[in-house]
């Protein structure tokens, strides 16, 4: 009599869609090193070993002082090609099919790295994953919430020459302090360009934060969302919305937003009827890529069969693609599931 397939192996192969992923924060130690030694950068660790031992965080602000430090390997169009592949080489191994990526150009402009090298060098990879993966992508710009709206303008100004390459903006780094409204008018220029809108929002910051993402940068889809739990208005209101989470459980317990992954609010968000979505935000940071998101945090919560094919349908349906192939991506998973 045959085995019945374990969850694991569910997961594995049902086809998925990421919808929250930094693509610096796919740098893993060993291409950090390569890129070092070969843009003659020095880096404050002497191993592979050294640098995954730092990779212990209290908070968000931890982990993103190590992250931007992470980012000065990357200098040339072809750099941020390898990022970029390298991650879709993962992500096809988890049978990820599309990936909505976040770049932070900040982070490269302000040391002198062209807009046009990032982003000429991350369409490099995607096209690359596209013609030899099989998995498609989209490139989300995000700013940088520490730094001020002016450089969140200038930003969006130096890509406009790129817009073909960029589906949406969306907003990253240190949230408590910097609130949504910060970049309410930035955002309003976006939405005139035509671009879609994404934010980080209640990861740290309170319920109120996550007000001002819908109510004032007027966002398709909320990156991690996990505080909207303490205010039930607003549990309403995004499952009324059918606003798509990209939930992040790994990243979640690196950097202690929860205690432990038995008490994640994903069951809870899923009985309360919000579209939750699984990702992996810095997976070179918090030791795992989508499938051991799933895996681990359905072995800790007791997710079943049904909630995971659920969270991989959310994770089509709340992409930026047309409909035509959100049907077919979804096709895929009926069959797979049948
Ligand atoms: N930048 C990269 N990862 C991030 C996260 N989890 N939250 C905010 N900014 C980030
Ligand atoms: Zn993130």
């Amino acid at each position: 009599m045959s085995q019945p397939q374990s969850l694991d192996a569910y997961i594995d192969g049902l086809p998925k869609a990421e919808l929250h992923l930094h693509i610096e924060g796919s740098l893993e130690p060993e291409l950090m090193f390569e890129l070092a030694r070969r843009n003659g950068v020095s880096i404050p660790f002497d191993s592979v070993e050294a640098v995954r031992a730092a990779y212990d965080f209290s908070n968000l602000q931890d982990f993103l002082d190590i992250y931007y430090a992470g980012a000065n390997v990357l200098l040339t169009r072809r750099d941020f090609e390898d990022l970029a592949f390298a991650y879709f080489q993962r992500a096809a191994a988890d049978n990820v099919r599309h990936a909505e990526i976040f770049f932070d150009p900040q982070t490269h402009t302000d040391r002198g790295v062209a807009m046009e090298t990032v982003i000429e060098g991350l369409w490099d990879g995607m096209t690359r994953a596209e013609n030899e993966l099989g998995v498609t992508s989209k490139l989300i710009l995000c700013f940088l919430r520490h730094l001020d709206e002016a450089a969140a303008f200038a930003t969006l100004e130096a890509a406009t020459p790129f817009l073909d390459r960029i589906v949406g903006v969306g907003l990253d780094s240190s949230e408590v302090g910097h609130p949504p409204s910060k970049f309410a008018r930035v955002f309003a220029r976006a939405a005139e360009l035509g671009l879609k809108r994404v934010a980080h929002a209640g990861e740290e910051g309170p319920p109120a934060y996550v007000h001002e993402a819908l109510d004032l940068l007027h966002i398709d889809r909320m990156d991690h969302g996990n505080r909207s739990m303490e205010d039930e208005g607003l549990i309403r209101r995004l499952a009324g919305e059918r606003m798509t989470l990209t939930v992040c459980p790994l990243s979640n317990l690196k950097l202690c937003v929860v205690k432990d992954l038995k008490d994640h609010p994903v069951p809870e968000m899923l009985r309360r009827g919000l579209h939750v979505t699984l990702n992996s935000d810095d997976p070179a940071y918090f030791g795992g890529y989508v499938n051991a998101n799933y895996k681990q945090l359905a072995a800790a919560v007791g997710l079943t069969r049904e909630q995971v094919t659920q969270i991989a349908r959310n994770s089509f349906e709340g992409s930026f693609l047309s409909e035509s192939e959100k049907a077919r991506h979804l096709a895929k998973i009926d069959a797979y599931a049948a």
